[in-house]
Order: C-alpha cells, then sequence, then structure tokens
C-alpha cells in the first residue's frame, strides 16, 4: 500500500489512482483518506478478501442492490444476515443463496422501528453470531412532491427509514464490531445528496445528507479501533426505486423533468451494472481498506463522474473518476 500527505504529492498520486482506474485489469484500486489526513492508494488487482468466519448483515436484502452485495459477501465467504421487510422474499433468497452453499439467515425487520431492529439483532446474534460487517442498503425514495404539497407521513417515513434506520443497525452492531477489534460498516448513500438541491425531492435528499453527517460522526468515534463506516454512491441502477421515480415523474410531467430525464437516461444507458457497487463493498472489506473511514466512495467506471464531497483540498480533483 502507499501512502502520501495530500500536499504537496496527493494531485499526482490521485492521477495514478485514475489511471488505475481507467486499467481493463480486473479489480479496482481504491482511494482513500486514511484517519491521519494520509492520502493513500490501495492497489486491488490481486486481492482476494477471505471473509469466512465473519457475519454479515445487510440490509435491504430483499431485492435491488442490497440482494446483489449480500451474494457478493456470501461468496467471499461470509454468513449473511438477509433483512428487509418482505418475510417471503427474504426466505426466497435464502433458499436460493443456500442451494449454493450460502449460509444465511432471514430476518424480517423493519429498519426504522426501534423495536423492530432490537428483535433482529437478538435473532442475529443467537443464530448467526456477532457481526462484523453491516451495509445500509435499505432505502426507499420518498415522496417527490414540492414541499408545500407534500405529505408529512410520507416524507417523515423516508427519513425514518434512509436515516434513522440506519442510525439504529448501526447502534445495534457497532459496540460488537469494536469490542472485537475489527468491522466493516457501509452506508449505502446517494449522489442525491451531494449535487446542487433540485425541487420535489426533498426527503430524499436530506435523508441522504443527513445518512452522510451521521456516518462522519460514526467515523468519528471508531478512529483507531478497526472498525471503519463510509458512506457510497451505488451507481445508478435499474431497479425497483428507479421504476418508481421513472413512474412518478412521468406523472408529474414538467414539474419533474430532471427525473424523467434521469430515468430515461439510465433506460437508455442500461444503469450501472450492481455489480459495480458490490465490488466496491468488498474492495471495502479488504485490510488495505482498513484506513478508509469516513469517506464518500464511489464505484468504479461508474456512468456518473464522481463528485467533490468532504475531507478533499479544493483543488483536487474528485476522489475517483
Ligand atoms: N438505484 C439507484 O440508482 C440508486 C442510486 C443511489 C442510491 N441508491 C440507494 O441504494 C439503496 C438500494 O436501493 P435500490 O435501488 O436497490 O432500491 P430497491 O430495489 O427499491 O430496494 C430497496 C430495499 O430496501 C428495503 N426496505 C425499504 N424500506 C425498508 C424498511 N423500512 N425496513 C427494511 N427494509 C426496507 C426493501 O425491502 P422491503 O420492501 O422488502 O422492505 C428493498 O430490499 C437505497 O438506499 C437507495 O437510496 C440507489
Amino acid at each position: 500500500m502507499e501512502r502520501k500527505k495530500i500536499h504537496p504529492s496527493a494531485p499526482k498520486l490521485l492521477q495514478e489512482c485514475l489511471a488505475l482506474a481507467a486499467s481493463p485489469l480486473a479489480g479496482a484500486p481504491l482511494c482513500g483518506i486514511a484517519d491521519d489526513g494520509m492520502i493513500q492508494k490501495i492497489k486491488t488487482e490481486s486481492q482476494v478478501t477471505d471473509l469466512g468466519g465473519k457475519i454479515a448483515v445487510v440490509t435491504g436484502a430483499s431485492r435491488g442492490l442490497g440482494q446483489r452485495v449480500a451474494w457478493r459477501l456470501s461468496q467471499l465467504g461470509a454468513d449473511v444476515a438477509l433483512l428487509a421487510r418482505s418475510e417471503a422474499a427474504l426466505q426466497h433468497l435464502q433458499q436460493k443463496m443456500a442451494a449454493h452453499g450460502a449460509r444465511t439467515l432471514a430476518v424480517p425487520v423493519d429498519v426504522g422501528d426501534p423495536q423492530s431492529v432490537h428483535r433482529a439483532k437478538g435473532v442475529i446474534e443467537r443464530d448467526l453470531g456477532i457481526p462484523s460487517i453491516l451495509v445500509n442498503a435499505a432505502g426507499v425514495f420518498g415522496p417527490i412532491d414540492l414541499v408545500k404539497d407534500s405529505d408529512p407521513a410520507a416524507w417523515i417515513e423516508t427519513m425514518r427509514i434512509n436515516t434513522i434506520g440506519p442510525y439504529l443497525t448501526c447502534r445495534a452492531f457497532v459496540g460488537g464490531m469494536m469490542d472485537r477489534g475489527w468491522g466493516r460498516i457501509v452506508n449505502v448513500s446517494s449522489a442525491a445528496a451531494l449535487h446542487e438541491p433540485g425541487p420535489i425531492n426533498s426527503a430524499y435528499g436530506t435523508s441522504k445528507a443527513a445518512l452522510n453527517q451521521f456516518t462522519r460522526h460514526l467515523a468519528s468515534e471508531l478512529k483507531g479501533t478497526g472498525v471503519t463506516a463510509n458512506a457510497i454512491h451505488p451507481g445508478d441502477v435499474k431497479t425497483d426505486m428507479w421504476e418508481y421515480i421513472k413512474g412518478a415523474s412521468q406523472r408529474l410531467g414538467s414539474a419533474a423533468e430532471a427525473y424523467s430525464k434521469w430515468a430515461d437516461w439510465v433506460q437508455e444507458t442500461g444503469g450501472d451494472d450492481p455489480e459495480k457497487a458490490a465490488n466496491l463493498i468488498a474492495d471495502l472489506m479488504s485490510e488495505n481498506a482498513a484506513g478508509v473511514n469516513g469517506r464518500f466512495l464511489w464505484i468504479q467506471d461508474g456512468l456518473q463522474s464522481p463528485i467533490p464531497s468532504w475531507g478533499e483540498s479544493e483543488d483536487l480533483p474528485p476522489w475517483r473518476e
């Protein structure tokens, strides 16, 4: 692993990272800024992370990105607790994964409900053990409306699932990781929290911006513990959430033009392969990513170029392109 101070050598290092990023070699390089302010390049071409003996919790595992991440963590050897509300979908997935030799546990939960998360923690620790990996992929897009027209219940529900949910699951599992001196938390955020805010999706954007800030607070508590917490943009992916946004923006007409365009763009391009998000999360599991903490991370070769987040010098290019 290579580590350098942000100034004056960081731009060169970032360029090297970007060059590696463009390489056709399998495996993406990972760049990040460590706890001590050092920027580091992590070459992952030949890394195979073995998660054997580790227990992972993946929320939003019933479909979409969470399901893909659950598969990947299982392929790397982890036992995986599959969390979402739809019990039937979780059980179906569990059966499919079991047919491939995976050890999983289907745990129906509402991530935004403290009691539900408390119950889930008890079941996971009893039946699988103490988790050292947590991926918070559960999420909803929420109301697509002007603030003045929005339904308060739907707006609050979006915050409850997208922001309170990850808080509750992190709270439930981070102590066990700290006790063992190793852990990885990945909060699936969104580029929407970094873009210039536009009309009609204040609930989603606010919930993800709050998730970013929560992740940073948590990361600051985790320095030196062996546990890391990061937020990611998983790409622009044709999931049920995309379908929901497409339908809602068509109904709203010109008021939702930006969303219609986004939905069309994802349709035309086919969207990002969700494997890219799984790759990024797999990279974060490696020992070489031990110093990447409190960052906003991007997938490799995403349709959308990375945009600046925090902790970056203003004259630096984005973390990854
Ligand atoms: N797709 C994209 O382009 C994109 C872009 C940026 C960020 N993201 C983020 O990526 C994550 C996954 O999105 P996706 O596109 O895969 O969406 P999706 O296909 O709609 O999946 C959402 C998942 O969240 C679960 N979920 C929703 N509410 C829940 C609750 N209260 N408790 C437990 N689980 C709940 C759903 O399961 P149940 O309905 O069974 O509960 C489902 O498994 C989200 O956080 C989203 O904001 C997606």
